[in-house]
């Protein structure tokens, strides 16, 4: 079998301001809303595939995965066999995977939506297939949902779809990132504590238990529209106001869960109080939370030195300011 059939790529992970929680479908990985996110650069995740070994390895920063994570992974690897022909997908052999990234895993920044997105368009190079962002999107939402939005650079939409199938909930980009250069996203690093509960079994067990569940559904889908409005109109303070509402509304889905569910931390909100009292004084600082205690706060490139600076103050141990980026890629 020959070596050739390798390829590495790069992805940005990408934060939601219209938030993606609760699957209609869990093998699919089907939403029940659709979602809205933006790419952050600098921060990327480089996966290499290679085919032709004896069987499938999977390494992810430099250390063997097990358990689910192999697992997704490789089902990523099998999927992609399919877009071959029999008799190339028979030569093919186990794929040895590796996933590296430039930020720590632990940050509570989406590394798995980056890394299942490279993954992706490296598949489709290493079996030497064109570029297809559809597809690409398909594939990395069976490993992350989140993922299939860090596809394209800018400003993406993941729309929920109606088929069974699957085969139209995938993501496309709105805006590219030159669409708005001006913002930024200040991640602020407040706990790198591995959480107890998962994004994937979190919004497993508010679909089953919150009574607010199908208002979220309802909520943030009429969201959509507004947001994509605001970012048209390069609208900072509309943007803001909605990725705060979006957020809240999330998380109060999750506390009204049975047991309730909570991913903030005291200082979690010690960072949102202060975002608050912040804009009172006329400072253009807004937060978006996943599901974690690591807020990002949304501002411009004149104010970002100065949210920095203020996460670092209410105890973030690490602070990065980020801007849109550009579309996954396939690097040499
Ligand atoms: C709160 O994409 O990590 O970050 O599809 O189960 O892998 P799975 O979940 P994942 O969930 C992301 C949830 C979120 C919101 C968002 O990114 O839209």
């Amino acid at each position: 079998m020959s070596s050739s059939f390798e390829a590495s790529a790069t992805a940005h992970p990408n934060i939601a301001l219209v938030k993606y929680w609760g699957k209609r479908d869990e093998t699919q990985v089907l939403p029940h809303q659709s979602s809205l996110s933006v790419t952050l650069a600098p921060l990327s995740i480089l996966a290499r595939v290679e085919f032709g070994h004896p069987k499938n390895e999977v390494e992810i920063n430099g250390v063997v995965a097990v358990g689910s994570e192999r697992d997704r992974v490789i089902h990523l690897v099998e999927r992609s066999k399919l877009w071959c022909s029999p008799p190339v997908r028979s030569q093919l052999g186990g794929a040895r995977v590796a996933t590296r990234g430039d930020f720590p895993k632990s940050a509570g920044l989406a590394s798995s939506a980056a890394a299942f997105a490279a993954l992706a368009v490296a598949l489709r190079e290493a079996l030497k297939l064109p570029r297809d962002t559809r597809e690409e999107s398909i594939l990395a939402r069976l490993g992350s949902g989140s993922a299939c939005r860090s596809i394209q650079g800018g400003f993406c939409l993941w729309d929920r779809g109606q088929r069974e199938d699957g085969n139209d909930s995938f993501s496309r980009q709105l805006f590219p990132a030159d669409h708005w250069p001006d913002l930024r996203l200040v991640v602020a690093v407040l706990s790198r504590q591995e959480k107890d509960v998962g994004s994937r079994d979190g919004m497993r067990h508010t679909v089953h238990s919150s009574p607010y569940y199908p208002a979220w559904v309802k909520d943030a889908e009429a969201e959509i529209p507004r947001a994509i409005e605001h970012i048209k109109s390069r609208n900072l303070e509309a943007l803001g106001e909605l990725a705060e509402r979006n957020a809240w509304r999330m998380h109060a889905t999750a506390f009204a869960a049975d047991p309730p569910l909570s991913y903030l931390l005291p200082s979690t909100l010690g960072v949102i109080l202060r975002l608050r009292e912040e804009r009172k004084r006329g400072k253009p600082f807004w937060f978006t939370l996943d599901a974690g205690p690591n807020p990002v706060i949304l501002t411009d490139a004149a104010h970002q030195d100065e949210a920095l600076q203020l996460v670092k103050e209410l105890g973030a141990d690490q602070a990065i300011a980020c801007l849109p980026g550009g579309d996954a890629q396939r690097e040499a």
